[in-house]
């Protein structure tokens, strides 16, 4: 691997850990002003001291992100259909390479759905990132969107993240299965693997779920609506911090989460 593509993954994933808390605020991008992401800048103020890294589109970098800040710019490059369509799986790539460096990303994202009616086009269009991102050591992290009518299950998960990795992706962005995640991740033959947190679940199955992919092979999360919906969006961020970082219990990090929300 070379050394920019090196550099910015470490930048996402801390070498100290070799562990990631993501945080993904990119939701508007087909969803518009998400719950908890209305007035993204109040959102994402007091969590940005612990990320290791922001998920966002390249239009909320420029309107809420102050170029000072030292947070690691993670680009959502894919888009398209909104939440009103009931395919969601018409996306093309919305951001050129050179936009993403100009905003020095460390990395671009795009999803794949897998089953879904564009199946075919969104993993030509990863095939395609991919060609030209390797050109600029850019590390390209795909997302295996799940279809409505889809399960969630560790057959079709491990079927969409092993296509993405076939792919090249260097970073696999994908839901937590309660039966044999493992699966999934040993499908992606030692390409790190993350997990989205999904719709806003109690904050202590939102842990244990983070504690679960982790135990089983995650290098960490790229969570949103877990975090920043909770009535602690720092209590929850830090305990997250807590189990993929320190390798805490759950008992542990949800007292974290207890201790700042008071
Ligand atoms: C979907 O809107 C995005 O890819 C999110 O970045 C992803 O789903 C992670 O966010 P959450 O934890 O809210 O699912």
């Amino acid at each position: 691997m070379d050394w920019g593509m090196k550099n910015r993954l470490y930048k996402t994933i801390n070498p100290k850990t070799g562990k990631t808390v993501m945080l993904a605020v990119d939701h508007g991008y087909f969803q518009g002003p998400t719950t908890g992401l209305s007035d993204l800048k109040k959102a994402i103020d007091p969590l940005i001291p612990h990320a290791d890294c922001l998920f966002i589109t390249r239009g909320m970098v420029r309107n809420v992100v102050d170029a000072k800040t030292k947070i690691p710019i993670f680009l959502r490059v894919s888009g398209g259909p909104s939440v009103l369509q009931e395919d969601l799986s018409d996306e093309h790539i919305t951001v050129s390479m050179k936009e993403a460096l100009r905003l020095n990303a460390v990395g671009v994202g795009m999803s794949i759905f897998v089953g879904g009616k564009h199946e075919s086009r969104t993993v030509s269009n990863l095939g395609k990132l991919v060609n030209e991102a390797q050109e600029y050591n850019m590390p390209v992290l795909a997302i295996t969107a799940v279809g409505k009518e889809m399960a969630r299950d560790a057959r079709y998960l491990g079927l969409a993240c092993r296509m993405a990795v076939e792919q090249g992706a260097n970073i696999v962005k994908t839901y937590f299965c309660e039966q044999d995640f493992d699966k999934v991740v040993e499908a992606c033959n030692g390409v790190p693997v993350v997990i989205a947190g999904g719709k806003k679940i109690e904050e202590k199955s939102a842990l244990e779920m983070a504690k679960n992919a982790i135990e089983q092979g995650a290098v960490g999360v790229d969570m949103g609506r877990n975090i920043f919906q909770s009535d602690s969006p720092v209590g929850m961020i830090k305990a997250v911090n807590a189990i993929v970082h320190e390798g805490k219990s759950v008992e542990e990090a949800y007292g974290v989460y207890e201790k700042e929300k008071k």
